[in-house]
């Protein structure tokens, strides 16, 4: 069915791909970006919005989610995430493959790619395993989980232990165009732990996970990927010497790209007291001083994206005792608003650096379409409103599931509107 054009009238375009902050009207039709400029004309039939006041920017895209289909589905399933993800403002997320079976071949990826389509929300793009069964062993079909659809390969909750794989997924993932996204943890080092190892662990009670857990194995795929010249995507960045050396990797050519969390800029391990099961997860919140070079490296550049991590659980696994509570919190709906509140609002971000780090950043890390607003490309456009006030209350979210360490925070900025491919897929104020 043809999508009806869209005009959007009046909004501040903040578009930095085209160093564009400015109040201007944008047409959308026939699922792509048509025009912007001044007063435009409406063509025939169009829907024309007044956004006055609001933010149009092009789609938000998350790098890292986990949508728990197939095998979690009460936790999540591909629908449900991918209305979450258009209900917090992003055109297109990117599904983590630890599903039972995981993603690790085309057919698997095939599947999480129409499920996708099939929910009509956000655009839902597979990542798939590095090894096969993420059992670390042997490499995947790379090939032809891109040629089902993949855009990266990863073996995210269960990182790649054996530094020759990695090498080889490095060298098999260039020839075929796409990153090797990098959860990095050494689980000998992290083995047991279930929080930061610092004074807060030693208070609680709790085994910690070291710092160093994640700057080993960061330290050594910078290393691995300047052997190979593959690109290597660092995911949730957590402590200061991760971005140190991320930044200093950069500053060598090194083909990296890196994300920070929403947690991991705004809370420390003290989020943990009281025994939260809420703030439990991998990597664990740290200290202050790593979460303010985390914000650092947002400002900086050196952490080109901002992603959720969103990992959905159940009620009553959260409900356990600490140690035996999985890791993990939901991010899609609170991400914006943390972003606006705690970098925007605190002078970390301007508005159109937070856009690259949300959108274009994410677009360029793993070479998707979106990220620009220039005429042609996607229609995929997020509308949200920077001063709105309101309170998180999880009972509103469109994930299935509820763990999130910010429920009754005051927050500032919110998605209003979100569109994807010209069509309407979240309209707060008509859902
Ligand atoms: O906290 C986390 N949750 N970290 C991971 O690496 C995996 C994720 C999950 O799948 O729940």
């Amino acid at each position: 069915m043809a999508v009806r054009p869209i005009l959007l009238r009046g909004g501040r375009v903040v578009d930095p791909s085209q160093r564009l902050d400015e109040v201007l009207d944008v047409l959308l039709v026939g699922g792509e970006v048509a025009r912007i400029g001044r007063d435009l004309e409406a063509p025939e039939g169009a829907e024309v919005r007044r956004v006055d006041g609001l933010v149009v920017c092009p789609g938000l895209i998350d790098l890292h989610v986990h949508l728990r289909e197939p095998g979690f589905e009460h936790k999540e399933t591909i629908q449900t995430g991918a209305r979450a993800a258009a209900a917090g403002g992003f055109t297109a997320v990117c599904a983590m493959p630890n599903t039972d079976p995981p993603i690790d071949d085309p057919a698997a990826v095939g599947f999480v790619l129409a499920e996708g389509m099939r929910a009509g929300a956000a655009r839902v793009y597979p990542v798939g395993c590095v090894s096969v069964g993420q059992k670390g062993e042997r490499l995947t079909e790379i090939g032809e989980m891109v040629d089902a659809g993949a855009v990266a390969i990863s073996d995210d909750g269960q990182p790649v232990a054996d530094s020759g794989l990695m090498r080889l997924a490095l060298e098999y993932a260039q020839t075929f165009g796409i990153p090797v996204a990098d959860h990095c943890e050494d689980k000998g080092l992290s083995r047991g732990g279930s929080m930061h190892e610092g004074v807060v662990s030693a208070r609680l009670g709790l085994i910690g996970i070291p710092g160093a857990a994640e700057d080993t194995i960061v330290a050594r795929d910078l290393m691995l990927a300047e052997l190979t010249g593959g690109r290597i995507h660092i995911q949730h960045v957590s402590t200061r010497r991760s971005v140190e050396l991320i930044r200093e990797a950069k500053a060598r050519g090194v083909r990296v790209t890196a994300e920070a969390t929403p947690h991991h800029f705004t809370l420390t391990d003290e989020a943990v007291d009281g025994y939260r099961t809420e703030a439990k997860v991998n990597p664990p919140l740290r200290t202050a001083d790593d979460r303010d070079a985390v914000r650092e490296g947002i400002a900086d550049g050196t952490l080109d994206c901002i992603a959720t991590d969103h990992a959905p659980h159940h009620y009553d696994e959260k409900e356990q005792a600490f140690d035996d509570a999985p890791f993990g919190l939901i991010g899609l709906e609170t991400a914006l608003g943390l972003a606006i509140t705690e970098l925007v609002g605190k002078g970390v971000l301007t508005l159109m650096d937070l856009v690259d780090r949300m959108s274009c950043g994410p677009a360029r890390a793993f070479n998707l379409p979106g990220g620009t607003l220039r005429p042609g490309s996607p229609a995929d456009v997020t509308v949200f409103d920077p001063a709105e006030e309101w309170i998180v209350d999880p009972n509103t979210f469109l994930s299935k599931s509820r763990n999130t360490p910010f429920a009754g925070w005051k927050l500032t900025g919110r998605a209003v509107l979100t569109i994807v491919g010209g069509r309407v897929v979240w309209d707060r104020e008509r859902r």
